[in-house]
């Protein structure tokens, strides 16, 4: 395994590729601007926690060392989606040129995805997925990578429809050879991602690798993956006050929460299907640390919000004697501005889990996710010290 000397000076994962699904969204176009900005100086590393003083030390590879790549099933150059990203505001004007030859090296690494659902002439899914692993073996080989994380950041399927569980991979593997689709393609990538010897990331609530057959796979190619569904916004303020209740012995006993949406993202939740899938993993964190409450999450589209969201939440509770109180915040965030940091960090953190042989799901990621794989912890304060010691850990691995 080639290791090379991090920013740190001690052991890293070495060379890192990052394959992106979804790779001509917001938030992936986001990322790799930005990390070609920090590499140039042009930008500093704020909202990045892997470059907190806390990781250094860690082996994670620089944020500016890492190759991108990916698959979408849109054509648009990436440096013109930078360009518009820039007019609304989401990049610093100026910036997607000051950065052109990064996203003209990325952008001729973007391959044609798998569309759902796929058309008539399409191959059996187990060609589809031969066709992802060539992508990455191609894109490994191109840049001798000695490492590829795949994140899949594309557009969040509808919640899936019932369909055998595949609890083994045999199962999983004949069902795919069939003609009928048998997969979402998050789990299509995923489950490439694995045979191709990648680790996977979900940062969407889509099924991704949360499958017995695919969490079997990992286990057995000894490869990581981690998910789902990136804690940006609302669901990162709840993260924080759900524990505050809890541990002041406050009764909450409604929380409702509004969220305005722009963007293609906001498009796609439109539709109520799609959006079952995300009000869900919104709604664990209130569960998993204050039991059953009252209220729902609503997702609204607003197309001129562009790339802003605005969440709303109202809070009922009671304190002592059972007097009623009620809270109330409004967050405004830049959705890629959020996200694009936590892809990076769960590019790096990941990679070099990889290296250090750590297999299955990554709990200890839990940080950076509304629902996070292998783990029901929510509290976020609870979740970075188990990624502080986590961390810790892999600084102290070959
Ligand atoms: N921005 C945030 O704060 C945040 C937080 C958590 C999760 N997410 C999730 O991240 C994802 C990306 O968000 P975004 O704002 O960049 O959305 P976006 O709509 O801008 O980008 C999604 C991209 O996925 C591509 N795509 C769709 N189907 C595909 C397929 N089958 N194969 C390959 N590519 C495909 C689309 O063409 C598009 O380029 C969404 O699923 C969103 O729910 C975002």
């Amino acid at each position: 395994m080639g290791e090379s000397s991090s920013q740190d000076g001690g052991a890293t994962a070495g060379r890192t590729g990052v394959w992106l699904i979804g790779a001509r969204g917001s938030v992936a176009t986001t990322a790799v601007v930005g990390a070609a900005a920090i590499r140039a100086g042009l930008a500093p590393a704020t909202g990045l926690v892997s470059e907190l003083p806390e990781f250094h030390g860690c082996g994670l590879p620089a944020v500016g060392d890492l190759v991108f790549g990916g698959h979408d099933i849109v054509e648009c150059a990436l440096d013109k989606r930078a360009e518009t990203l820039a007019e609304h505001g989401v990049l610093p004007p100026g910036l997607p040129a000051l950065v052109g030859p990064a996203l003209a090296a990325a952008d001729a690494e973007i391959r044609p995805g798998v569309p759902a659902p796929a058309p008539p002439d399409q191959p059996s899914q187990a060609g589809q997925a031969d066709r992802v692993r060539a992508d990455l073996s191609g894109f490994r080989a191109r840049h001798r990578l000695d490492q590829v994380v795949v994140v899949n950041l594309s557009a969040t399927e509808p919640q899936p429809p019932p369909r055998p569980a595949y609890a083994r991979l045999a199962e999983l593997e004949r069902a795919l050879a069939g003609p009928e689709p048998v997969l979402p393609p998050s789990s299509l990538y995923a489950y490439a991602a694995l045979r191709a010897g990648c680790g996977f990331v979900d940062f969407t609530p889509s099924a991704g690798a949360r499958l017995p057959a695919l969490d079997q796979l990992a286990r057995e190619l000894r490869l990581p993956y981690a998910g789902s569904d990136g804690k940006t916004g609302e669901t990162l303020v709840k993260s924080v006050l759900a524990p505050m209740f809890a541990d002041r012995a406050l009764a909450v006993t409604s929380w409702s929460g509004t969220n305005l949406l722009g963007g293609g993202d906001g498009a796609n939740l439109a539709d109520p299907a799609v959006a079952a899938s995300k009000t869900a993993s919104k709604q664990q964190i209130l569960a998993g640390t204050l039991g059953p409450v009252a209220g729902a999450v609503h997702i609204d589209f607003v197309p001129d919000l562009g790339d802003w969201k605005t969440a709303w939440d109202h809070i009922r509770f009671r304190g002592f004697l059972g007097v009623a109180m009620t809270m109330q915040f409004v967050w405004q965030g830049c959705d890629s501005a959020l996200a694009a940091p936590l892809v990076l960090d769960l590019a790096r953190f990941t990679a070099r889990a990889q290296q250090a042989g750590r297999a299955g799901p990554l709990p200890a990621l839990g940080f950076f996710f509304k629902d996070p794989v292998g783990s029901d912890e929510h509290r976020l304060s609870v979740q970075f010290d188990a990624l502080r010691r986590w961390a810790a850990g892999l600084g102290a691995a070959a």
